[in-house]
């Protein structure tokens, strides 16, 4: 049987069409699996259900000769040396769509968190300063109404715009290739900075995108906008954004992506008091997640039955096809 690797807990029953046709390997401790445990235990693997926070790069590949694909559990493969797979002749398989619309509410629930100041008037609760009602206290922008600028219009992108349209905001957005969407107005990057009062990051990260929201960028929003990432930290120069925050030139920042990651206690992001950082929880329902590792699974045995992944990554090794004419059901234990 072919040896896969699992580099973090997945459960029985969702692993269980993968266990009956390979060895099992995983880690199933607390906390990431070490690259020392990884560099141990992929030699003479064939497979492997990675994570994001795993960095798969050329080291790792050139200990595991035998590693043909590589089925990550998440959308998002930053953490992957794409081109060193296809040079090594290892396909990669991710987990698109089903983790997007439980991405988008995460979106949604910043952005609204953030824009009606829920934390901070959950803390003044907590702290007993609550006092008689006050029609000029804790006042904030309004949600419905407000311009929202969607930077990367790909999968999740579009669901916040479906979102946002329920809360009846203007929508613009900024895109690489070109895109039909209703009720909302492509404008460039410059534009939707000046224009918006809560700018989404929801680009993918890469050489392209590293950095595209630094100084410059934060200095063209509004002061009263908020920033929400729910992307990837390093897509926003976190500097920059300190700085922003802290001398008040824009209205504030709700993150569930940060660099670095995770963000030390002590980090000056933290000490702001309108800056909102959340865990790296976006697609963290039960349901998204369970799909997710279904889905990772799927990739997988697709490869070994020689069968077209579900999810295969472009620029990823080509998988080599068997003679199939049709999916046919898993292989029975034996
Ligand atoms: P997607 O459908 O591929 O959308 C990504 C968008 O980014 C696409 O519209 C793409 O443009 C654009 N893009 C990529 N590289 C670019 C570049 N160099 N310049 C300009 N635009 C670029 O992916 P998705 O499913 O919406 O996910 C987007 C990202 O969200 C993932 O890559 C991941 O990092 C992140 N994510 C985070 C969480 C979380 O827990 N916070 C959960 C899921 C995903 P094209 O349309 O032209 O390709
Ligand atoms: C999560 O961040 C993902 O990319 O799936």
């Amino acid at each position: 049987m072919p040896r896969v690797l699992v580099s973090d807990f997945i459960p029985g029953d969702i692993l269980d069409p993968l266990a009956r046709m390979a060895e099992i390997e995983m880690w199933d401790q607390v906390g990431r699996a070490p690259r020392a445990w990884l560099l141990e235990h992929l030699p003479g693997c064939e497979g492997w259900l990675s994570m994001l926070s795993d960095r798969i790069d050329a080291e790792l590949l050139d200990v595991a000769p035998g590693l043909r694909v590589i089925s990550q559990m998440s959308v998002g493969v930053d953490n992957i040396d794409v081109a060193a797979c296809r040079e090594h002749g290892v396909s990669v398989g991710h987990t698109p769509d089903v983790l997007t619309e439980a991405t988008a509410d995460t979106a949604f629930a910043l952005l609204a968190a953030a824009v009606r100041r829920i934390p901070e008037g959950a803390e003044i609760v907590k702290r007993g300063e609550w006092g008689p009602w006050d029609p000029w206290y804790f006042l904030s922008g309004d949600l419905h109404g407000a311009t929202i600028g969607i930077v990367g219009m790909g999968r999740i992108g579009q669901a916040i715009a479906r979102r946002a349209r329920g809360f009846d905001m203007e929508i613009v957005y900024t895109t690489r290739s070109p895109k039909e969407i209703d009720d909302a107005t492509e404008v460039g990057l410059e534009r939707l900075l000046e224009m918006s009062d809560i700018v989404v990051i929801a680009v993918a990260l890469d050489d392209g995108t590293q950095g595209m929201i630094g100084r410059d960028q934060l200095s063209r929003m509004k002061e009263t906008a908020f920033l929400v990432n729910v992307a990837r930290g390093p897509i926003v120069d976190t500097d920059a954004l300190v700085f922003a925050l802290t001398e008040g030139s824009i209205g504030g920042a709700a993150l569930d992506v940060t660099d670095p990651e995770p963000l030390p206690p002590d980090h000056p992001l933290l000490e702001l008091p309108n800056c909102l950082v959340v865990p790296h929880i976006g697609s963290a329902t039960l349901p998204a997640r369970r799909e997710m590792a279904t889905l990772a699974v799927a990739n997988l045995t697709a490869y070994l039955r020689q069968q077209p992944m579900p999810a295969w990554l472009p620029g990823s090794a080509e998988q080599p096809l068997g003679d199939y004419p049709a999916p046919g059901p898993p292989p029975l234990a034996g």
